[in-house]
């Protein structure tokens, strides 16, 4: 929880991004919504609408058929990975699986690790995380290893109560040299806090855990489904070992998630699903399988084909929307996408982001009675914001914005550690969260409006 010093005064934006040119690409905008449930999922831009259209034209299966219109799906299904490689700077379409959002792919490295876990092993993660990146080390820990009579370990490394910074002396005392995997979240979607993953990266691989084959160092997992939406984020660079996101919070249509994973762990990595499509053609028998090629050991069954294709062009969408080389050729065009152009899309993107969550910050704190939570105005964090108002109960004060046409979410947002760990009772904040489609104008509306429902709620506790 932080409170504004009364000198603070957080200079006025420069203006990174052309939010009206940004609009006019979604229906949203005409009808009125205030959408700032953004961490959630982003609203489609009509491209994408009109791009399913076309694609249903020529709707055909993947790897399953030798009409043309199966060749064309495959060459654009097969493209997308490409996409999502260059969008994260990984080596190649080899280091990216598909699934059904975030947690889905965090799940697939739980059970594709499953087995290597030795007894006496253990799992770091943090207080800060989203349920996907905690529940399924949970399971694993407690439910699914020890009937095999193998015991694993799951740490939580703590966070400062004041400031929302992950405590990284905790965490680096809670890796050790049996600490097979660290899982951190690049962004908080509660506190807003982002850990410094070079910094993690270092401790994972100062951990002195033996691998299999004689190196030693903790794997790095990295929730990163607030983090891409709103940053550059190069895998190559941090040298994670695993990161996953959804693009359902990236412009796309519900139903994609992407892992990134190195080569080398999916090469020898057990798949999560079986199936078709993910063995070696023609090399089934009774007694021996063998695995497609990568990325496809990963594709078990008929995969979200246009979800995918979709979610690709939405990425390919963003630097036209930005405008960030003044051409609109990057959703059209099938050409890679250069890394320095997906990095000033997403810096720009991100640059206004933070402007916007700044300055709601700091109009919050000018709110009787407001207590909002992790790193304050003008310092690194997901462009969100949770609260509470004194008094108020988080969801009728986020029913009442949605009256008033502004789109808020209250609860734990699945971040229930974080809300119990901070004593909230009931475990529950209401947030504001934004992206590259949101005005100054959106921003102003939403904080005027909890001003006007918190007075409004705080006069007529029982209004709900
Ligand atoms: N985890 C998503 C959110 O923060 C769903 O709302």
């Amino acid at each position: 929880m932080w409170t504004r010093p009364r000198d603070q005064q957080v200079g006025l934006p420069t203006h990174t991004l052309d939010v009206d040119r940004v609009r006019s690409h979604f229906d949203f905008a005409d009808l009125g919504r205030v959408v700032t449930n953004n961490a959630a999922s982003t609203q489609p831009p009509r491209e994408l609408a009109a791009l399913l259209v076309t694609l249903t034209k020529g709707y055909e299966n993947v790897h399953r058929g030798q009409s043309i219109a199966s060749q064309q799906t495959t060459e654009l299904f097969e493209a997308s990975y490409d996409t999502f490689a260059q969008w994260l700077n990984a080596p190649s379409r080899r280091t990216i699986a598909t699934y059904r959002n975030t947690t889905e792919a965090i799940n697939a490295v739980m059970y594709s690790l499953l087995t290597d876990f030795r007894d006496g092993d253990n799992v770091v993660t943090t207080m800060l995380e989203h349920n996907s990146d905690f529940v399924p080390w949970y399971g694993m820990c407690r439910e699914i290893l020890p009937r095999f009579g193998r015991h694993v370990e799951c740490r939580l490394a703590r966070f400062d109560h004041r400031t929302g910074e992950l405590d990284l002396d905790h965490l680096a005392e809670l890796v050790d040299h049996r600490t097979k995997l660290v899982c951190v979240t690049g962004a908080s979607n509660f506190l807003g806090t982002k850990p410094p993953l070079t910094l993690i990266r270092a401790i994972a691989d100062g951990s002195g855990y033996r691998r299999d084959d004689g190196s030693s160092g903790s794997l790095l997992l990295v929730d990163a489904a607030q983090l891409v939406p709103s940053s550059y984020v190069d895998v190559q660079r941090l040298d994670v070992d695993y990161l996953a996101f959804s693009c359902h919070k990236v412009l796309a249509p519900f139903g994609v998630g992407i892992l990134y994973a190195k080569e080398r762990l999916l090469a020898q990595a057990r798949p999560f699903l079986y199936g078709g499509d993910m063995i070696a053609t023609g090399r089934v028998a009774p007694d021996r399988v063998e695995y497609n090629d990568l990325p496809w050991k990963y594709a078990a069954g008929t995969p979200n084909i246009l979800g995918v294709i979709v979610s690709a062009y939405a990425l390919r969408l963003l630097p036209d929307l930005v405008g960030v080389d003044g051409s609109t050729r990057w959703f059209t065009s099938t050409a890679p996408l250069p890394a320095p152009l997906v990095a000033e899309t997403m810096n720009r993107v991100g640059r206004h982001t933070a402007e916007l969550t700044d300055l709601a910050l700091c109009e919050a704190m000018s709110i009787d009675g407001l207590s909002c939570y992790g790193p304050a105005a003008g310092l690194p964090r997901s462009p969100l914001l949770a609260f509470n108002v004194a008094g108020v109960d988080p969801f009728a004060l986020a029913e009442n914005l949605g009256r008033l046409g502004v789109e808020a979410r209250a609860g734990c947002h699945c971040a229930t550690l974080a809300h119990r760990d901070l004593g909230l009772d009931p475990p529950a904040s209401c947030r504001l969260s934004f992206a590259l489609y949101n005005s100054r104008d959106d921003m102003t509306y939403a904080m005027d409006a909890v001003r006007r429902v918190t007075d409004q709620l705080r006069r007529r506790p029982g209004l709900t």
